[in-house]
């Protein structure tokens, strides 16, 4: 039997979302949208249906409002949310976003309890707490995902700046998915040659600087929404992970109860993904810069958490 993937928003992301899971053929895929918003929902559904003859994939797309048509699902991706626009900051779309994330937790509860499920909305290291904590399932059913993205761009502006494949770049990226976000230079190498070793110290501060606002740029530059292509993709990569027990270390948000010193957030942290969820979370040795760094990353974080809390969540 085909795997079921709900996606809860049919917005930008979702439809992207919808997209590459169906061309993956990862499972028959539900896509929900609130009432208002369900032709678009079943247009983008049928659309992607109509696209399989030469999309070369079998799967049933449909669109709904309705969560019994999530029932059993065995991935749910939420994007619902309002995007930020030009201006705006994560945060400032916390009040609006923590309403829908709420609603959809409680959906995703009753219909799929044993789902594994990643959240995209923003601020991402909020929503993710809030979902967790309105559904109540255990930490390695819930991760956020934005780490993923994060280092993504950090691995697309190295290979720009040193002209180098992409595919030779590793590292990761720790912390909340914001400006104070902690991209690891220490621990970067092209080729398993150390990063340090081989670009100046401009070059990686540019990069860096960079990675920490790329969301922004792109939301400055659409004036409209944000980026969906590769948020998309990186959500696909974390579920395929879980689908096919492929047991990825990708950075997601997820709850630390202890790791990094960190207790009861969710924190973007190297994550073992495999058919358990989130398996396992990768502590790294800090240097002290770097712990400076990660500390004030929990600050911004820990104030959106207390905001929600404060509404009672
Ligand atoms: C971004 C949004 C998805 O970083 O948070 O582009």
């Amino acid at each position: 039997m085909r795997k079921k993937i709900a996606l809860i928003g049919a917005g930008q992301i979702g439809q992207i979302l919808a997209m590459l899971a169906a061309q993956k053929e990862m499972g028959d895929i539900t896509v929900l949208d609130v009432p208002d918003y369900v032709g678009p929902a079943k247009g983008k559904a049928l659309d992607l249906m109509e696209m399989a003859p030469h999309g070369n994939y079998d799967a049933n797309i449909s669109g709904t409002s309705d969560y019994k048509d999530i029932e059993g699902s065995d991935v749910v991706i939420i994007t619902a949310g309002k995007p930020r626009q030009a201006g705006m900051t994560r945060e400032d779309l916390l009040n609006t976003n923590i309403e829908i994330i709420k609603k959809v937790a409680n959906g995703v509860k009753e219909y799929a309890p044993d789902a594994f499920c990643i959240v995209l909305t923003n601020p991402l290291d909020a929503m993710v707490y809030v979902f967790h904590k309105v559904t109540g399932f255990p930490k390695h059913q819930v991760i956020g995902m934005a780490g993923t993205l994060d280092t993504a761009r950090y691995r697309s502006f190295l290979a720009m700046e040193l002209g180098v494949s992409v595919a030779d770049i590793s590292g990761t990226v720790l912390g909340g998915h914001g400006p104070t976000m902690v991209p690891l230079p220490r621990l970067t190498t092209i080729g398993g040659v150390p990063l340090t070793e081989i670009a100046d110290q401009d070059l990686i501060d540019r990069v860096v600087d960079r990675t920490r606002k790329a969301g922004t740029e792109i939301v400055q530059l659409f004036g409209k929404g944000s980026a969906f292509f590769s948020p998309a993709l990186s959500a696909i990569v974390i579920a395929e992970s879980y689908l096919k027990d492929k047991k990825r270390v990708l950075p997601c948000a997820a709850l630390c109860e202890g790791e990094y010193g960190v207790n009861g957030l969710f924190i973007g942290v190297p994550c073992l993904i495999s058919a358990q969820g989130m398996e396992k979370i990768f502590e790294i040795n800090l240097a002290e810069d770097e712990k400076a760094m990660l500390q004030t990353t929990l600050e911004a974080v820990q104030k959106t958490i207390d905001e929600c809390n404060a509404q009672g969540i």
